[in-house]
């Protein structure tokens, strides 16, 4: 049971998980808002495995939403669980590294202190929190920086910025993550759903970068004339503060599986063969 099926990450993680020979059940919000409790617990039973990839995900529209993001990012993942657990179905719940402050300048394990720095990342550390509670079989998977085939992504604003041949294009150079291609994710997670682990799990792509270097990858790519600016995020004020450095550390990840996620270059070559141009 997939919910928030009509998002970036889930409407690719249904391709790959039918591609797989699994039997999915989407559930957009249209179906059923997670934040209203009567409809997820009138929710039929059934599924082997629930998959929450709903989510308040403006990261900068949480700040002046700040009850919206708790309610569906905190609320409705604790409605979720506690369905999951009445139902004794397994959750796969999806995170992020924004539970992080980003003044480790190492990767991030699976135990390192959390300080969100935002409502986005205090709302969704909340929600965690629900999902440990309610005492269901579940796996949160923290992962960062997505960009897939459908949805407002920084590749495509990127890439829309210079077909409107915005310049200087200037672009955070402070900020330190590892962009992952949302198929990478998502074959991840279909080879999770038979595990048995419980508790949090890092997944995203190999290899780091900042914003900028991300962005002088795409101009490479795409438009290898374009100049693109390194700015401090000092000169780019935005209503939600962001971690400085969020790197995950996947080596659990990799000691369960044996393998890493393909690096994040690879997954920017990948998503960019599907055809989008400029
Ligand atoms: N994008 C990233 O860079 C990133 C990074 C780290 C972690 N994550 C996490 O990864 C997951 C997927 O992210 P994404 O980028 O694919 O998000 P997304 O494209 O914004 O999709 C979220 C989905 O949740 C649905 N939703 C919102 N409120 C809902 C409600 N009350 N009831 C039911 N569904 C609701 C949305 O439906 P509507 O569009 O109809 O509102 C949307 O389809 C989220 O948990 C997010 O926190 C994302």
């Amino acid at each position: 049971m997939l919910i928030g099926a009509g998002g970036m990450l889930a409407t690719d993680l249904e391709c790959v998980l039918r591609s797989a020979g699994h039997d999915v059940q989407v559930i957009t919000e249209h179906d059923v808002d997670i934040t209203d409790k009567a409809a997820v617990a009138g929710m039929p039973g059934g599924a082997d495995v629930l998959i929450n990839c709903a989510a308040y995900t403006n990261v900068d529209g949480a700040e002046s939403a700040v009850d919206m993001a708790y309610k569906v990012n905190a609320d409705g993942a604790g409605n979720l669980a506690r369905w999951c657990f009445a139902s004794k179905t397994r959750m796969l719940h999806i995170s992020t590294d924004y539970v992080f402050d980003g003044a480790k300048r190492e990767p991030y394990t699976e135990n390192d202190a959390v300080c969100p720095l935002n409502v986005y990342g205090k709302s969704k550390l909340q929600g965690e929190a629900l999902v440990r509670l309610s005492g269901c079989d579940h796996l949160i998977i923290r992962t960062q920086s997505l960009f897939g085939r459908n949805g407002k992504n920084f590749v495509r604003t990127i890439m829309d910025l210079m077909g409107k041949g915005i310049k200087p294009l200037k672009v955070v150079s402070d900020q330190v993550s590892c962009p992952t291609y949302t198929v990478h994710l998502a074959t991840a997670i279909s080879t999770l759903l038979d595990s048995r682990d419980q508790g949090i799990l890092n997944i995203s792509s190999s290899g780091s970068c900042s914003w900028f270097e991300f962005a002088r990858e795409i101009a490479g790519l795409v438009r290898p004339d374009y100049g693109i600016t390194p700015v401090q995020t000092s000169g780019f004020p935005r209503p939600a503060k962001r971690p400085a450095y969020s790197v995950l550390d996947k080596t659990l990840y990799k000691n369960m599986t044996g393998r890493f996620l393909p690096d994040w270059r690879s997954g920017l070559q990948e998503y960019l063969s599907e055809g989008y141009s400029i």
